[in-house]
């Protein structure tokens, strides 16, 4: 044992690294299209308006060089509030109901730091976004999956297992539910859904955490009411980010819920950060009040509609369709694919060797699983690269068939 592992407290000891972030070495070589990676294209970055907006330095340097307050900045918290009202359902309270956050990832961390003990349960969809479980994991936390379908989380499994977990004596701290156009599964959780979905945690007395980067990249159809705007009784908690619809290298996200949770999550972020950089969120506030959040916007949902359109199509005509199944997202930048004949592992390999990456759908299985799935995100590269980027797929596909 070295010095330091002696010294691992049991969580480093058991601590795995994102498979995610491993796996992009291994694809980083010359010629490869990568599907891989979460990624904004950086094309469609408002590199310009950002840069205007970052003149606020040199007019309030002094304030926004200081620290700041740790709930977030006061402007920016106004903004956010106001933006977001129809969303909402309601203009929610800036100084009481609004924390300002590193990214929409420092929710979840927060939340887990008020809820959750080593053992306790979290509920998610199976698969889900391995950022957050990596993070429940962090805090010792049981996660308890319910597979999902073309309309989000089964409920009627979800009404099961909560009911299970009741008679074992679980503690369940939260439900935790991506609702639009999921993160891997590109799927949005149906209006019939939502209202079962609340039911049930009034009935089992379980809040939920509502993470919802992608709800404003939307392509088609008309957005559906968030979990918080139907909620009455103060136990949604609502998560957002300007990764997606800005830029991620802001870093800022920030949650909208009940003063009293909001509260202890500030009161854990003063020993986690301080407060989220007071200069990145000041000139994020710049762009959203010179205009350029809204003017934007309809630009990087066309871009990425585009993208996405092109993904459906270069799928139709390179992918052997009676080995492969899809459903097409009408937002955010995912598509999930069903091999039943192939295991995702090999088509990997073969993939790689045919210069095309994708990321395998098994860790986004906390309990096991998603051997036949893996993920492919389009809004990172170009409509030339997607289709040629498909047809390299196809090619392994057929190779691995043979
Ligand atoms: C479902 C989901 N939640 C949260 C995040 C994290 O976003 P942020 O960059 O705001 O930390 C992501 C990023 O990919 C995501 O897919």
């Amino acid at each position: 044992m070295t010095y330091w592992e002696k010294l691992y407290s049991r969580t480093a000891l058991d601590l795995k690294p994102s498979p995610i972030r491993e796996m992009l070495h291994v694809i980083r070589k010359p010629g490869m299209i990568s599907f891989a990676g979460g990624m904004p294209d950086p094309d469609i970055f408002p590199v310009e308006q950002f840069a205007e907006a970052s003149g606020i330095l040199s007019k309030q340097g002094r304030d926004v060089l200081q620290y700041g307050t740790t709930e977030g900045y006061d402007p920016l918290k106004e903004f956010i509030a106001t933006w977001t009202e129809p969303r909402m359902g309601r203009k929610t309270d800036p100084a009481s109901e609004i924390l300002v956050t590193s990214g929409s990832t420092q929710v979840v961390d927060l939340l887990n730091w008020s809820l959750v003990n080593p053992g306790d349960c979290i509920v998610t969809e199976e698969p889900t976004f391995l950022g957050s479980t990596l993070n429940m994991r962090n805090h010792g936390a049981e996660i308890l999956t319910v597979p999902c379908d073309d309309e989000g989380m089964r409920t009627d499994i979800l009404a099961e297992l909560l009911e299970k977990a009741r008679r074992e004596g679980k503690a369940v701290k939260y439900i935790y539910s991506i609702v639009n156009f999921h993160n891997p599964l590109g799927c949005t959780l149906s209006m019939e859904r939502r209202q079962k979905l609340l039911d049930l945690a009034y009935t089992y007395d379980v809040p939920i955490l509502e993470d919802d980067p992608y709800g404003y990249v939307r392509f088609d159809g008309e957005h559906l009411p968030s979990l918080f705007s139907l909620d009455n009784r103060g136990i949604v908690l609502f998560a957002c980010s300007f990764s997606k619809i800005l830029a991620p290298g802001t870093r800022i996200g920030w949650c909208v819920g009940n003063k009293e949770i909001i509260r202890k999550m500030a009161v854990f972020k003063q020993g986690v950060d301080v407060c989220t950089s007071v200069v990145s969120q000041a000139m994020v506030y710049e762009y959203c009040r010179l205009g350029y959040l809204e003017s934007f916007l309809p630009r990087i949902i066309d871009h990425y509609r585009k993208k996405r359109d092109a993904m459906e199509e270069a799928f139709r005509r390179f992918l052997p369709l009676e080995e492969v199944s899809w459903v097409k997202p009408q937002g955010g930048f995912f598509y999930w694919l069903e091999t039943p004949r192939i295991e995702a592992k090999k088509l990997f390999e073969k993939a790689v060797e045919n210069n095309v990456a994708f990321v395998l759908g098994e860790p986004f299985y906390p309990n096991g699983g998603g051997l036949h799935n893996f993920r492919m995100c389009y809004t990172f590269a170009s409509p030339e690269q997607i289709d040629e980027g498909c047809r390299r797929l196809g090619t392994a596909m057929k190779e691995l068939l043979r």
